[in-house]
């Protein structure tokens, strides 16, 4: 029976429905400041009035080397954040839940005069040094404070599509020989945990949950990563793929069966336990 319209609580979250919107980057910060303008203000009401249960903000950049591009979002200086806390009540008045996505974009940031940060040493790319891992777990959990006093509703940790925590999740691009290589979900365990604690409300995670590379994560150890992510506080497993190496073909709903595997693999786990 289609439940699309009908309401649902998750993690806390009370939502009218079961229509969202993905999170989806506009790039159109033209004064390549992160600062939310009239474009967005404009855009995510637009979005509001058309009801959905809840809306994802696009990717949001946790400090000044996180942005994908010149003209991303960002919430870690106090303009950006008067900006959000705009943005938020606007799509409030619509009596639509509203979450951000949290994101560092690591080795693929594209901003032009930033040092670009990511978990090895490569060409123009700065390996991550242990002070810079807690600095940016920082960033993450001062973002979700943030996020906290901006009014959003839940935030989502932007795990997937070869981000920064992404590449610290892959083998396609971790092979540091530090703790952080031996164990690669370390980063992204010390991320959650930050990020729960901070927000003190619902935390969504996105993960790639395929690599469509033999040599990568494989869908069985994604899915352990996501029964990790709920083990720590996580109420929602956003579920999209690649980012990283080889584009899928694709097609309408072509990553669906990667949700409905990690879900049959993590209810599976609960039965069994
Ligand atoms: C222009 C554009 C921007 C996007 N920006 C983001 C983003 O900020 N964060 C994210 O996780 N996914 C982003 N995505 C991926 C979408 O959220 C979504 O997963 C993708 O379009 C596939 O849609 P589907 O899951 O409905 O098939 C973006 C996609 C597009 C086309």
């Amino acid at each position: 029976m289609m439940k699309t319209f009908e309401p649902i609580e998750i993690g806390g979250l009370h939502l009218k429905n079961r229509v969202g919107v993905a999170p989806m980057c506009t790039y159109l910060c033209e004064k390549k400041d992160g600062v939310a303008n009239d474009f967005h203000f404009t855009h995510y009401t637009n979005l509001a009035l058309g009801q959905p249960g809840l809306i994802i903000q696009e990717a949001t950049a946790v400090n000044e080397f996180g942005y994908i591009s010149d003209h991303c979002l960002g919430i870690f200086n106090p303009r950006q954040k008067e900006a959000l806390t705009h943005l938020v009540s606007l799509v409030h008045r619509y009596d639509t839940k509203i979450g951000i996505q949290l994101a560092h974009a690591g080795n693929k940031s594209k901003r032009s005069h930033t040092p670009v940060y990511g978990p090895m040493d490569e060409t123009n790319v700065i390996g991550m040094s242990h002070a810079d891992i807690d600095k940016f777990v920082q960033d993450f959990a001062n973002a979700a404070k943030a996020a906290r006093a901006c009014g959003y509703d839940f935030v989502e940790i932007h795990g997937a599509h070869g981000y920064l925590i992404n590449q610290f999740l892959t083998p396609l691009v971790n092979q540091r020989s530090d703790e952080y290589g031996q164990d690669r979900t370390l980063f992204l365990k010390r991320v959650v945990q930050a990020v729960v604690k901070a927000f003190e409300g619902p935390v969504f995670i996105r993960l790639s949950g395929d690599e469509y590379d033999p040599t990568g994560n494989s869908v069985e150890d994604i899915q352990k990563i996501g029964e990790l992510c709920l083990n720590l506080g996580v109420c929602l497993l956003n579920i999209s793929s690649g980012g990283l190496r080889n584009i899928p073909v694709v097609k309408p709903l072509y990553q669906v069966h990667l949700a409905t595997q990690m879900k049959q693999a993590l209810t599976d786990l609960k039965t069994s336990s």
